[in-house]
């Protein structure tokens, strides 16, 4: 990773990245501008979160089942408004929402969007870390825009990220030229570019996974965990366990200092519990263009065609050894 010198924000950053294409029209740009700005009146919500009262459940379920959280509804609404202004995004798919909302149908609506607005939302009575993930693609439609924007795979997104409101506020993002990571100043409101092409080591010191799902694994997840844990020191180096329960929080540090994420399926989770569209693809692009990986145990996540919106898929993601070695694991014992 090479550290910059000069003072860049994330505009000048990405409309100098697109000068780099002729062909570009400086749409892209923009879109990510409104990204980044939905993020900033999320981050702004969630600093006062612990002061107004806005915490808890906000006692309604989402389209998961799962409650939600006031700020989930909050930041959905945040990044839709931020969305949907400039008329660039024909439609937008969010975690929260059961359809896909249409914004646009002109012509110049040449993206689909997909949000996960909060990521890790049970954090949010703790004052633990919390995300935004985002994955954009270009419109296939003609005409209305239609679901099959929304599923396309990940091998077709032109853009994705997440920002991660931790002890600073960062946004991570790639267009497929490498990873680059922004810090937010708050004293001017503005991303600065801190982590420029950022890679991930191949193998990782860290093992991120919720253990507690350990008895309901198959055999293989099993046994790739033990190896971690340094039963197995001939063929795996023992690893740091850390896991907080935001799939962005835990995502991000494996990115920066290596390491291995895994949801695998379960007894109670037979499909994983993550969802494919905008929290596995997202990150599996940004994992491969830091040199790492993501599979589901058997396909590359960015291969897999979604069939429906909130689709679920086991996930294995991070360093590209630590991800290799896990497959092998999940392939000779799938039960
Ligand atoms: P969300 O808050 O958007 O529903 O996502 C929570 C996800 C993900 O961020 C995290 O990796 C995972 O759920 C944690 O699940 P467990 O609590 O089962 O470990
Ligand atoms: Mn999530
Ligand atoms: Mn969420």
């Amino acid at each position: 990773m090479k550290r910059p010198t000069a003072v860049t924000t994330i505009e000048s950053f990405i409309l100098e990245q697109e000068r780099q294409h002729p062909q570009a029209t400086g749409e892209l740009t923009n879109l990510l501008y409104d990204v980044a700005l939905g993020t900033k009146l999320v981050a702004a919500a969630i600093r006062r979160a612990g002061l107004v009262d806005i915490l808890g459940s906000a006692g309604d379920v989402n389209v998961q089942g799962e409650e939600q959280q006031k700020l989930d509804v909050f930041a959905n609404e945040c990044m839709k408004s931020a969305l949907a202004a400039a008329g660039r995004v024909c439609v937008l798919a969010s975690e929260e929402d059961e359809l896909p909302t249409q914004i646009s149908s002109g012509s110049e609506a040449r993206y689909a969007v997909l949000i996960d607005p909060l990521d890790g939302s049970s954090n949010i009575d703790v004052n633990g870390s919390v995300g935004t993930i985002f994955s954009i693609y270009r419109r296939v439609s003609d005409g209305e825009p239609d679901i099959m924007d929304v599923l396309q795979p990940g091998n077709q997104q032109v853009a994705a990220g997440y920002v991660m409101y931790g002890s600073s506020v960062m946004l991570v993002y790639t267009t497929g030229a490498g990873v680059h990571g922004f810090t937010l100043d708050p004293t001017v409101g503005e991303f600065l570019l801190s982590h420029h092409y950022i890679t991930m080591p191949e193998t990782g010191k860290y093992l991120s996974v919720n253990e507690s799902n350990f008895p309901r694994w198959t055999k293989g997840a099993q046994k790739a965990v033990r190896a971690f844990h340094g039963e197995r020191p001939e063929v795996m180096a023992a690893k740091n366990s850390r896991y907080i329960g935001s799939l962005v929080a835990d995502f991000h540090r494996n990115l920066i200092a290596g390491g291995v994420f895994l949801y695998p399926s379960d007894t109670r989770n037979p499909k994983g519990k993550l969802r494919l569209s905008y929290e596995a693809n997202p990150m599996a692009l940004i994992a491969e263009q830091a040199g790492g990986a993501a599979t589901n145990g058997m396909t590359r996540i960015l291969d897999i065609q979604p069939e429906e919106l909130h689709q679920r898929t086991p996930l294995v993601i991070g360093s590209k050894k630590d991800v290799e070695f896990v497959v092998d694991m999940l392939r000779n014992e799938p039960e």
